[in-house]
């Protein structure tokens, strides 16, 4: 199963690739995620995205079409993906297709998250994660049982992205409706797009991909 989750950021596309991933035993390949571990450990790719990320902007295309490119061929990918925060241009979407095709791969669904923007900014500014094993929370929507305390490793640190702040919600919205959202009539057009409530419980999300993929 190949699919893409498409939202704009804090729609929840991460919370259910992981969720998805997990159910179906196939990897979730997010291109924040690799990223912002090529930050972390300072590589070349890492210190030219630093500070456009930072800035709520789109990393070059020519990155983020390599990193993809590099990782569908590893031997975990086999039986399927889930590409969560990639394509994000028609460019890349065009390059994912010109990648797919010589694979003999097809794309099965692309799920669009839809969600007021409204509720976004309280979404990414309430976001932390274990900084120990990754474990995603929010200050409202998802707090651990025991305040403090990782439900997974049971770690008491925790770190919240730079990019999560009030001010760069709105470069990382306006980066959405500009260079993002003309994937949804790429997709419409040629029918794989599926839409689910992105606004509704996670758990009814889940159910409501599970869902498209069932059908
Ligand atoms: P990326 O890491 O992809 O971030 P994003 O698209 O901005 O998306 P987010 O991770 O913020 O949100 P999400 O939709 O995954 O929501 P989540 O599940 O976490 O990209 C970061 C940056 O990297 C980009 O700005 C860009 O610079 C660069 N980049 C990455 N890919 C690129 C590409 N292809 N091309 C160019 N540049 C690229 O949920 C958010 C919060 O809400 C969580 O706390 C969660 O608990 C909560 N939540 C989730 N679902 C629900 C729900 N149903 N109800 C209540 N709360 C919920």
């Amino acid at each position: 199963m190949r699919l893409i989750f498409l939202g704009p950021p804090g729609a929840g596309k991460g919370t259910q690739a992981q969720r998805i991933s997990e159910m179906h035993g196939i990897p979730q390949l997010s291109t924040g995620d690799m990223l912002r571990a090529a930050v972390k450990a300072g590589t070349p790719i890492g210190q030219q995205a630093d500070a456009v990320m930072k800035a709520g902007k789109l990393v070059s295309d020519e990155i983020v079409v390599g990193i993809i490119a590099d990782r569908i061929d590893q031997a975990d990918c086999k039986s399927g993906f889930i590409l969560d925060g990639f394509p994000r241009t028609v460019a890349q979407a065009e390059a994912l297709d010109q990648m797919l095709l010589p694979r003999g791969i097809k794309l099965d669904y692309v799920i669009e998250m839809t969600v007021d923007n409204g509720a976004l900014t309280e979404r990414i500014t309430g976001r932390f994660t274990c900084a120990k094993c990754g474990a995603g929370y929010h200050d409202k929507f998802k707090q651990p049982k025991v305040a403090g305390v990782c439900d997974v490793c049971g770690s008491k640190e925790f770190s919240r992205r730079a990019d999560d702040k009030a001010e760069t919600v709105g470069a990382r919205l306006d980066a959405y409706t500009k260079q993002t959202a003309p994937l949804l009539p790429y997709y419409r057009g040629r029918g794989v797009l599926r839409q689910v409530d992105g606004m509704a419980a996670m758990d009814e999300v889940t159910r409501q991909i599970e869902g498209v993929l069932g059908a």
